[in-house]
């Protein structure tokens, strides 16, 4: 099968960035895997099942009707036919996404349209779990990682660029909240993959970034 690079890591550590250049450099396919979670988080939403209830979200994940199209560059995220690009974003939607993606049964059902994406010449896979579950047989793996407050300053910048108004310290405390709660979570934690590289991107530019991670790849 098509061969895979994983790029897992916490919030904010620039791993969109990071795999819109490969895909765009290697001229490969993209799996945006939190756009997934975040989608399913605002389904649960929309269609006002409890969050917190395994039971609910399951068939809401099995059923999911999300779909990817790529415009000139960017990626547009379809729910029902509806766009929701932007709507996924709040940081509403990011807490609910982390908070459904903690349920065994609801990552189980999200598994095999993950897997889908696998496809010639290759793929770029941005997640949490994508070395060490989706494909533990990717022959390239690197987990991105960087200090919460680094993190959550990117993370601000972007939404303020996105016409949102963020406050730092509340970021701050969401992002570490969240990565909390992925660290820890009993299914699928965020931790790199045994044969993982892993980069700490706190002080790299991102342009530092993409060259050390493709002359990783191509090696
Ligand atoms: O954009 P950001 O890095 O903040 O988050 P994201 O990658 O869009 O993911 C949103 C949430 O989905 C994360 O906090 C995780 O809880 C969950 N997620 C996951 O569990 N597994 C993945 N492969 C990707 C995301």
């Amino acid at each position: 099968s098509a061969p895979v690079i994983t790029i897992d890591g916490p919030s904010g550590a620039g791993k969109g960035t990071l795999c819109k250049a490969m895909a765009e450099a290697l001229q490969w396919h993209l799996l945006d895997s939190g756009a997934i979670y975040r989608v399913l988080a605002l389904a649960a939403l929309h269609h006002q099942v409890d969050i917190e209830t395994e039971e609910a979200l399951v068939p809401i994940a099995a059923h999911l009707d999300v779909r990817f199209i790529s415009t000139d560059g960017e990626m547009a995220v379809i729910l029902e036919g509806e766009d929701v690009t932007g709507e996924i974003r709040t940081q509403e939607v990011s807490n609910t996404a982390s908070k459904v993606a903690a349920f065994p049964r609801v990552r189980e059902a999200l598994l095999r349209r993950q897997r889908a994406f696998r496809d010639a010449p290759g793929l770029i896979a941005d997640g949490r779990d994508m070395g060490t579950v989706v494909f533990p047989d990717a022959p390239v793996k690197i987990f991105l990682d960087a200090s919460s407050e680094e993190r959550a300053q990117r993370r601000m910048l972007q939404l303020q660029e996105k016409g949102f108004s963020v406050n730092f310290e509340r970021l701050l405390a969401e992002i570490k909240e969240r990565d909390e709660r992925d660290r820890n979570r009993a299914i699928a934690p965020l931790i790199p993959a045994e044969d993982a590289l892993v980069l700490d991107s706190t002080s790299m530019s991102i342009e530092q970034v993409i060259a050390t991670a493709l002359g990783y790849a191509r090696e």
